[in-house]
């Protein structure tokens, strides 16, 4: 390289797929550093944007973009492999519910990285896998500071598609400890797919004929449905032993989420686009009912409440996906896996 030239990467989901299996607890650390780098002013990461079309309601694109900037100590190492100090880029991300009658995901996704230095974009790289992995780790994450451990009797699933699976994988392959899988979905084939593969795995797991089958009693519940509106209103279904993943956001109606402890990732980005909290917020007129973030969690300003059920509402930060897609770049192109565009850029 030089005279001018920037380098430009593009990573395909083959290869990010094997890099994030082999990193499981390396993304969980990212994602815990991202969300204290968001707690202490050193990212910047707007209101996502919704792309919707009139003639498919169902559908949609959503832009997140964003900026992380390494801590001055950080800086020092940040050539060891998590990529430049100081990088902006976006997820750029699809939702086609219909696919599923083409054989084809649900989800499709890009992330650009750029580098602040020069503002040039520098990769571009497959975004559902980093996606569905920092969407997991998060989660996880959360849910070994509510629950108080990684160590759980039954784990509920409701809603089998592949946040779920990666949400199973995040768990199992950072130590959880878990007796019993009980899982539901709206299509019965996907539930028996979703057990087949837990026990494949070596996990006692049971399908549920219904989802208060699955949630009533189990410790830790996980929500990765489509629900496009909240359909669970008794907040008797849900008992103080319980952390709730509601990474679906729209599953549990306001009745249930004001007589729980509410964690969400951030205050704003969750009170929008009629999320279950959001619904609460209109309803009551304020987030009183809101206990604080995950950062909170991590840096001990609250406390998981015992004498109530803990819910978890993450919507999904724009700074994660840059985090985990700039370590995900590094090790690509350590490991040989980044295909470099010769020419992509060139003066207009
Ligand atoms: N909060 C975040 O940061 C974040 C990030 C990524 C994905 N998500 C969300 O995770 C969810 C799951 O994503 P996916 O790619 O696995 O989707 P998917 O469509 O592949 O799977 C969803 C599954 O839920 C089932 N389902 C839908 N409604 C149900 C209901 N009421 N009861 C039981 N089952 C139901 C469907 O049959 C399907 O099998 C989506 O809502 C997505 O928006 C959230």
């Amino acid at each position: 390289m030089g005279n001018g030239e920037t380098r430009f990467d593009v990573v395909g989901a083959e290869a990010i797929s094997g890099i994030l299996a082999r990193s499981r607890r390396e993304v969980v650390r990212l994602v815990r550093d991202a969300y204290l780098a968001h707690r202490s002013g050193r990212t910047i990461n707007p209101d996502s944007y919704f792309l919707s079309f009139p003639d498919r309601p169902t559908a949609r694109i959503i832009a997140l973009p964003a900026r992380l900037r390494d801590a001055p100590a950080e800086e020092a190492d940040s050539g060891a492999g998590s990529g430049k100090a100081d990088v902006a880029g976006i997820k750029w991300i699809a939702s086609f519910p219909e696919n599923h009658e083409r054989g084809l995901a649900r989800a499709s996704a890009v992330v650009v990285l750029n580098d602040m230095a020069t503002g040039f974009p520098y990769a571009c790289l497959e975004g559902s896998h980093i996606s569905a992995a920092r969407t997991a780790a998060s989660a996880v994450l959360a849910a070994g500071l509510l629950h108080g451990g990684t160590r759980a009797r039954s784990v509920a699933i409701v809603g089998c598609g592949p946040i779920a699976a990666t949400h199973v994988d995040y768990l199992l392959d950072t130590g959880w400890d878990i007796a019993s899988f009980r899982v539901h979905d709206r299509v019965d084939g996907r539930a028996d797919a979703f057990r087949d593969r837990l026990r494949a795995r070596g996990q006692s797991a049971e399908t549920t004929a219904t989802v208060a089958d699955a949630v009533r009693g189990a410790e830790v519940v996980l929500f990765a449905t489509t629900s496009p509106a909240p359909y669970l209103d008794d907040p008797g279904l849900f008992t103080a032993e319980q952390t709730i993943l509601h990474v679906s956001l729209r599953d549990l109606g306001v009745p249930v989420i004001l007589g729980a402890q509410n964690i969400v990732d951030d205050v704003e980005h969750c009170l929008k686009a009629r999320t279950s909290v959001h619904l609460a917020e209109l309803h009551t007129g304020g987030r009183g009912f809101i206990a604080g973030t995950i950062a909170d969690l991590l840096t001990g300003h609250i406390a998981p409440d015992p004498g109530r059920v803990r819910i978890l509402s993450p919507f999904g930060l724009g700074v994660l996906d840059l985090a985990v897609a700039r370590f995900v770049h590094g090790r690509a192109v350590a490991e040989g896996h980044a295909v470099a565009i010769n020419g992509f850029f060139t003066a207009p």
